[in-house]
């Protein structure tokens, strides 16, 4: 068994990037808060809601501590009054180091895993093990690049040379194909600063040597400038990276693991897998080669999980490793899935009890439209004052959302009328034109007839408020 362990791969994970989708909260950057934790009126795209962003700064303050395991967070408040907003702030506050893993509570009824893997799949997003290795690099500025291109056209060139410099010493390498493919993949040319991951043969451009500074004219203005390194070209260097455990489950679980990451395809992964991978990075934590980093899971719509979801979670919380979980909800006092009880939030009251919980309040119209603003900064939509204030007092009435949609709406009507501005007769045209929940709901009250399935059970019609 121990030896079971040692084929576990984490190398291969160093090279995924992470891409961001942007949509409703891409103006979040944070929480806009300042050194004491105080909220900023307007700051990092947040506007209002300083206590709960005040209460989120504290708890991001106990998990940079380390203070916090398996502590949880509920944010309980009426839809659209930025429940979503602050954990999208507190994730973005985190930084990269610290995991941040997000679902929606009914993700977990996918056909493709059990319930409790897709929550340990979670959890185990939301925990990070930083790896520290020393590797052997080369390093040094290039002198020349030499390659033997054969003489029939098409055909790959077979060899090469590089000569490479410090300030001290000079040597040519010989090139294989793969490097010379690498080489010519990053456009490296004479005056590069560049470094080679030995092991991997990975070709990092630092950047332009401080002496070819006077090609600054034809390599524009993006070019960095570093200096000529120092000493020996060969260098040993320690480098610390931060993978999650899910990632070290995906990539060891099959052999295409790496694409399954990607594709985020990953299907069930076998308990022994898991197994093995937790007792190897105890191993590597008891060498001092890894920490756990315990990361945020953000659990949104909470209450679309059912009491076996709710128990798990009250186990998981208690292991060691367990993340922060901050969990969201707009319900008030209903059943709990899954079986006839009501409780507060839809949540048990077991799990209940170990939660913090921060409520949000709904918004000023002053308020509402510095978010509006915000909105419309983000979105790239020039607005009239005039239509601003309208669409503001729209909002008001409605909701929130409703108005932010408005904005996308208008911008394209403007547009039409090749208008640069979005003026009060475009809110008012789109306004017409879609219709909110309230509007909508009088237009089923008055023509219910007309539609399927129009009956609607007294005991329903408080869970279609919202
Ligand atoms: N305090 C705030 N500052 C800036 N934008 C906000 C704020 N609160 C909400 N928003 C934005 O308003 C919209 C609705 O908020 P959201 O967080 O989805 O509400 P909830 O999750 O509480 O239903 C989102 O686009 C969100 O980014
Ligand atoms: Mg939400």
């Amino acid at each position: 068994m121990a030896e079971g362990g040692e084929g576990v791969k984490v190398a291969e994970i160093k090279d995924l990037t992470r891409i961001e989708r942007i949509g409703a909260h891409s103006h979040i950057r944070g929480l806009g808060l300042d050194d004491a934790l105080e909220a900023r009126k307007v700051s990092q795209g947040m506007v209002g809601q300083v206590n709960a962003r005040k209460a989120a700064g504290v708890i991001l303050q106990m998990i940079r501590d380390g203070q916090i395991a398996g502590r949880a967070v509920l944010l309980a408040g009426q839809p659209g009054t930025g429940k979503t907003a602050i954990a999208m702030g507190m994730a973005k506050a985190l930084g990269e180091e610290t995991p941040f893993a997000m679902m929606a509570g009914s993700e977990i009824f996918s056909m493709e895993m059990s319930k409790t893997e897709a929550l340990t799949q979670a959890f185990r997003k939301a925990i990070g093990v930083k790896i520290k290795e020393e590797t052997e690099i080369i390093e040094g500025e290039v002198v020349e690049i030499e390659i033997d291109r054969p003489a029939t056209s098409g055909a790959a060139p077979k060899m090469g040379k590089l000569t490479l410099k410090t300030t001290e010493m000079e040597t040519v390498y010989d090139l294989g194909q793969k490097m010379i493919e690498s080489l010519d993949k990053e456009k490296v040319s004479a005056g590069d600063v560049i470094t080679i991951d030995k092991v991997s043969g990975r070709i990092t451009k630092l950047g332009r040597s401080f002496a070819r500074s006077r090609d600054y004219d034809a390599m524009g203005a993006q070019t960095k400038f570093v200096q000529c390194p120092e000493g020996e070209l060969q260098k040993r260097k320690e480098v610390v990276h931060v993978v999650t455990l899910h990632e070290i489950d995906v990539i060891n679980s099959r052999t295409q693991g790496f694409l399954a990451l990607f594709a985020g395809d990953t299907g069930e992964i076998r308990p022994e897998v898991r197994e093995q991978i937790d007792m190897k990075v105890a191993e590597w934590r008891e060498e001092g080669k890894a920490d756990i980093v315990p990361g945020v899971l953000f659990i949104d719509e909470v209450h679309m999980l059912d009491i076996e979801c709710f128990s798990f979670l009250n186990r998981a919380l208690e292991n060691d490793m367990a993340p922060v979980l901050v969990v969201a909800t707009n319900r008030g006092i209903t059943k709990i899935r899954g079986t006839n009880y009501k409780s507060p939030h839809g949540i048990p009251i077991d799990l209940l009890d170990r939660l913090l919980i921060v409520t949000t309040q709904p918004y000023t119209e002053r308020e509402l439209r510095l978010i509006l603003d915000i909105r419309c900064e983000e979105e790239d939509v020039e607005m009239t004052e005039d239509a601003k204030d309208l669409l503001c007092k729209i909002g008001h009435e409605t909701s929130l959302r409703y108005s932010i949609h408005l904005i996308t709406a208008a911008a394209l009507v403007a547009h039409k009328r090749k208008s640069a501005e979005v003026e009060v007769e475009d809110i008012s045209k789109v306004y017409s034109m879609f219709l909110d929940v309230q509007r909508s709901t009088q237009f089923m009250v008055e023509y219910q007839e007309q539609f399927m399935f129009n009956e609607v059970p007294d005991d329903d019609a408080d869970a279609m408020e919202d």
